[in-house]
């Protein structure tokens, strides 16, 4: 499968060899260390901390937090608590990032080599959603573009209704709207939390009927940690041949996630947050039994059937022969959703964030997560907190918010402490990760 670069005289192939980017010259190396970064306060980080460190794993025994947070530089100076937010990087990520930047430093463009990287980072989150195959993945720069691109694809139905939830990020709802204002849609149909902060499955039930072209949900809501049923909203979606679209993004390095099981005909996620990865970096599935109903309105030269990445996978070259411009075939698989170039600087690092998800059981991963902020739950109630996350098992995340009389004040309170949450309406959000502690916690509780 391999090939050899016209420009570097290096070989290359679909699947990326460990050896490709062997070791970064000493002398890259020095500089790299030597490179800091000036934080907004003023403050000099270095990226490459721990260099030489080879941490290993013990795939499929227990997690051991220890080496995870020696991989995690953040967890030495701060108790981190917004991961809903941004996720902090691992080392094995900075250093994808940083070997990128070397290698684009001594070569410039060098596509023949970064191809295999995007192809192989859709493979890994196709691995990450329950092993969905490659041709279902797509690599784009953010959730909002993925959703834009699955919203001009799909089928509407005439004279059709939307189905979302008040719970879902903005973007999954503005979306939607101007779709009824463009004549897509006759009806979009919010859906309102309970008095326990969640939507009913009875709500999604009354909501959804034979006129429904999409029902677009969050796994799991950034606004009040809510997880949804998604299983079941898919089934009575799919009762009535609704399109299911569902965000992930709070729900993916949390807990497992099987996509095909789930049943969803689309699934977006970014890797910024839980997964940390960086910016500008998210990937989208689509059930291959769905694709065919899917007719983009807008394209770009990587979406189409003849587009570089499809060229290299099918061992052309890339740039060998002219682009058919007479007519605009979009790719029969997901890249029909990829437009322009790829910020290979961010799927470098996605996908060695994924790498580092998957080296450990994520079933294992969500207990903890779990299990952390069950403590943090416990304590706030102790302190008589109003909590605003709803407590009910199978409805509960990473995510725990809870009331605050002066969040601004809090949230530089804590800063000053090296704790780190967000600041919300009348409100603080938590969201600890699975490398969290529950001394960490108590960290927090003790100084709220
Ligand atoms: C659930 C959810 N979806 C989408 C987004 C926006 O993602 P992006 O900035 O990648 O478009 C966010 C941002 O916080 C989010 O929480």
């Amino acid at each position: 499968m391999s090939r050899k670069s016209r420009k570097t005289g290096r070989r290359f192939g679909c699947s990326v060899s460990p050896k490709r980017y062997p070791k970064i010259p000493l002398w890259c190396k020095n500089c790299i260390a030597e490179t800091g970064v000036q934080s907004f306060h003023g403050t000099w980080h270095f990226l490459y901390t721990q260099p030489n460190q080879e941490v290993s794993f013990n795939l499929g025994v227990s997690l051991n937090i220890d080496l995870v947070r020696k991989q995690i530089p953040v967890t030495s100076r701060r108790a981190y608590f917004d991961n809903a937010g941004t996720g902090p990087p691992s080392i094995p990520v900075l250093n994808a990032i940083n070997e990128f930047m070397a290698d684009w430093r001594e070569y410039g463009e060098n596509w023949e080599e970064w191809l295999p990287l995007i192809i192989e980072s859709r493979r890994q989150f196709g691995r990450m959603i329950g092993g969905v195959p490659l041709d279902e993945i797509a690599s784009v720069p953010n959730v909002t573009s993925a959703l834009i691109s699955l919203a001009s694809s799909i089928n509407y139905k005439p004279r059709g209704n939307i189905v979302i939830s008040e719970l879902n990020f903005p973007t999954n709802i503005y979306l939607w709207h101007l779709q009824k204002k463009h004549g897509r849609a006759k009806d979009v149909r919010l859906l309102h939390r309970d008095n326990n902060g969640t939507i009913p499955l009875e709500q999604w039930e009354k909501a959804i009927d034979d006129d429904t072209s999409i029902v677009s949900v969050d796994y799991v809501s950034w606004t009040n940690g809510c997880r949804e049923k998604i299983r079941e909203i898919t089934k009575i979606a799919h009762e009535h041949g609704a399109f299911v679209i569902a965000d992930s993004f709070h729900a993916l390095g949390v807990f497992p996630i099987d996509a095909r099981q789930d049943g969803v005909d689309a699934l977006v996620c970014g890797m910024y947050k839980w997964m940390q990865g960086p910016h500008g970096a998210a990937y989208v599935y689509t059930k291959r039994d769905r694709m065919k109903e899917l007719d983009p309105n807008y394209i770009g030269w990587h979406g189409v059937q003849d587009s570089v990445a499809r060229r290299l996978t099918s061992q052309q070259d890339l740039f060998g022969k002219p682009f058919n411009i007479e007519e605009t075939i979009p790719a029969p698989d997901a890249t029909m959703f990829e437009g322009g170039s790829w910020g290979v600087i961010s799927i470098v690092g996605a996908k060695a964030a994924l790498e580092f998800a998957l080296k450990h059981d994520q079933t294992e991963r969500s207990h903890r997560v779990l299990k952390v902020t069950a403590h943090l739950i416990e304590g706030l109630k102790k302190k008589g907190r109003k909590i605003l996350t709803p407590l009910q098992s199978d409805r509960r995340s990473g995510i725990v918010v809870f009331e605050d009389p002066d969040p601004g004040a809090t949230y530089e309170k804590l800063k000053k402490l090296n704790i780190t949450v967000a600041s919300r309406v009348k409100a603080l959000r938590a969201s600890p990760h699975y490398y969290n502690t529950e001394e960490e916690i108590d960290k927090l509780l003790a100084a709220l």
